[in-house]
């Protein structure tokens, strides 16, 4: 669909005036050396390539779009080279017309328009000063009015055939990577070491991380930022790693495998359970599937193999209902996919829960970023996982609660393992697109057959 479409089929949802901004640059240490711009991503739904400090007026009263460049100077053709001339931005955006940004305050009325905050606090300033809207990026219920985020979301929640070429583009720069971080993962190698080999992969065709890399022998701690650790035989690399393509769209990958031979008996029975947790999932999802219900299946495989395991007492079924699996299984199994790698969750609970849904209080299903019904178009992550975390199987709290529905003498053996390393964690994670009749895995060629992935750690680098 063409950009211009999409801002059609926004006007037609709007009852007054918006205006949305791109968002300008965030400054890394001083203002002069701020991170690569990015736009904000409802801005980037609207339109290709967007420049920083742009804004868009929707005007749904003349069907109109005005897209507010700032104003070309000699500065800036000096040291960002010239950019393109106002009648050019409006030719490639198809919008109705082009003015300068640094007319918006004379020419929007304070109160009759909406607006949202975005990431840049510079720019979520202006746009409170120009709504007089209490506006905070960091606060879902004030990110801006709930009839534009439900507007702007239910476009961006079901993706078009360009999105999804751009997804399927960002799923096969993953796949690159993950097969040669694999391939490196030698006893001896350090993790930084791999991060640079995934992290080098995006880069040669132009994409970035999406988030921060995880890439770590400690898959216990959920998001793992440090790559300080060599490599040794008996762990488990977890790689949680996915890119954005130039067009903003993300992927978003864990894949797991073992150092030095294939996996310990502990290893497999562990990595069979959540393989099996993750295809149990994908094949609930279709049109008209509670989320919550996908991950409820998911967490019950998880029991269930914790269960033969021995390290969960009692029935799949009472085990979830009372939260025990949560004890090695503490995540929600995933969240909504696009332009953002958890998408739209600035918009909080009330898009993503919706119809006066609420969060679980339970520990584990508490963390569940979403529960929607799914539709034909919606992409999102399956990412089922289970670790062994030192602070939960220790948690006095955790231990009363399922005294006897969880082995902890059993647990503290997995704390044991590898020379007091602890078993580590296991996470498999996809991104999913739901057919009109059930899921495409757009990530399916990213090895996770567990034959594979004991075979694939080979060479040293
Ligand atoms: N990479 C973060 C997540 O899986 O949600
Ligand atoms: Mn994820
Ligand atoms: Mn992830």
């Amino acid at each position: 669909m063409s950009f211009a479409d999409r801002r059609h089929r926004l006007l037609k949802k709007l009852s007054r005036g918006l205006l949305l901004f791109s968002g300008g640059a965030v400054s890394r240490n001083y203002p002069a050396n701020p991170f690569p711009f990015r736009a904000d991503s409802s801005f980037l739904y609207f339109f290709e390539r967007p420049e920083p400090d742009s804004a868009a007026y929707f005007d749904p009263a003349s069907g109109k779009v005005t897209l507010y460049l700032p104003e070309r100077t000699l500065d800036d053709a000096l040291w960002h080279g010239e950019r393109e001339s106002f009648e050019a931005a409006r030719a490639r955006h198809q919008v109705d017309q082009v003015k300068k940004i640094e007319s918006l305050e004379e020419e929007l009325k304070a109160g009759r328009f909406d607006t949202l905050a975005v990431a840049d606090a510079r720019t979520t300033r202006r746009a409170r000063a120009l709504t007089g809207a209490d506006l905070d990026f960091d606060d879902p219920l004030k990110v801006g009015p709930l009839p534009v985020l439900e507007a702007i979301a239910s476009l961006r929640l079901i993706k078009d055939a360009d999105e999804l070429a751009q997804m399927r583009e960002t799923a096969r720069i993953t796949h690159a990577a993950h097969v040669e971080a694999m391939k490196g993962s030698t006893p001896g190698t350090h993790e930084q070491e791999l991060v640079g080999v995934v992290e080098g992969l995006f880069a040669c065709v132009g994409a970035v991380p999406a988030y921060g890399t995880i890439l770590t022998a400690r898959g216990e701690v959920l998001h793992h930022h440090g790559h300080d650790n060599r490599l040794q035989a008996g762990d488990i690399v977890l790689l949680d790693g996915g890119c954005e393509a130039k067009s903003g769209y993300c992927s978003d990958v864990t894949r797991c495998w073992p150092v030095g031979g294939p996996f310990s008996a502990e290893g497999r029975d562990v990595y069979d359970t959540v393989l099996q947790a993750n295809l149990d999932a994908i094949a609930k999802v279709k049109p008209g599937v509670r989320y919550r219900d996908v991950h409820l299946l998911a967490s019950r495989t998880v029991a269930d193999g914790l269960a033969q395991m021995g390290l969960l007492k009692g029935n799949p079924d009472a085990l979830v209902e009372s939260g025990a699996h949560a004890v090695f299984f503490p995540h929600g199994v995933g969240h909504q996919l696009g332009l953002d790698v958890h998408d739209l969750e600035t918009f909080g609970d009330r898009v993503l829960y919706p119809g006066g849904r609420t969060r679980s209080s339970q520990f584990g299903t508490r963390y569940l970023r979403m529960d929607m019904d799914l539709a034909e178009g919606m992409t999102f992550t399956i990412e089922p996982g289970i670790y062994f975390v030192p602070q939960l199987i220790r948690s006095p709290e955790l231990r009363a609660l399922f005294k006897d529905q969880v082995d902890w003498a059993l647990a503290e053996k997995f704390l044991a393992m590898n020379g007091g390393r602890g078993f580590g964690g296991v996470r498999i994670e996809d991104d999913v697109l739901c057919t009109a009749t059930g899921a495409e895995v757009l990530t399916a060629a990213i090895p996770k057959a567990k034959q594979e992935v004991e075979q694939l750690p080979m060479t040293h680098l």
